[in-house]
């Protein structure tokens, strides 16, 4: 099973002037986390049931780095929630789509989260993010 969305990731250059820009927006963050073995720094912000997530690359030749070298500043993926992650990578492996992580990694919060090639998934990098059932 897969979905609801979870949170939509935006790439940013300089988080701190990103988040003044958000909280001018309404939105402040919840949490603030460097991930070093992806090379990011990102903070959630909370906007009603879904989250933003902003992220800025701490090295330039990580994955976001390169894509803010190319794409510059905006929309970077979509993550989508699901319950087993394993049985989904499998599912999505079955599927014929081209997936990074054939194994879950630790993502922000401590997640398992693991991403879909955009080539697969009509140009949207996609992230699958494990969450139980039931409130979180
Ligand atoms: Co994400």
């Amino acid at each position: 099973m897969i979905g609801p969305l979870d949170h939509v990731g935006i790439a940013v250059r300089h988080l701190e002037a990103a988040l003044a820009r958000y909280r001018r927006l309404g939105l402040a963050p919840e949490a603030i986390e460097d991930i070093p073995a992806m090379g990011v720094r990102l903070a959630f912000l909370a906007a009603g049931p879904v989250r933003l997530e902003l992220l800025e690359p701490t090295r330039p030749d990580a994955a976001l780095g390169r894509f803010l070298e190319s794409r510059g500043e905006g929309l970077h993926h979509v993550a989508l929630r699901t319950p087993d992650i394993l049985l989904e990578i499998r599912r999505l492996r079955d599927e014929g789509f081209d997936l990074i992580d054939l194994e879950p990694r630790t993502g922000a919060l401590g997640r398992k989260v693991a991403f879909v090639h955009p080539r697969s998934v009509q140009g949207v990098l996609l992230e699958l993010v494990e969450v139980p059932d039931g409130p979180s």
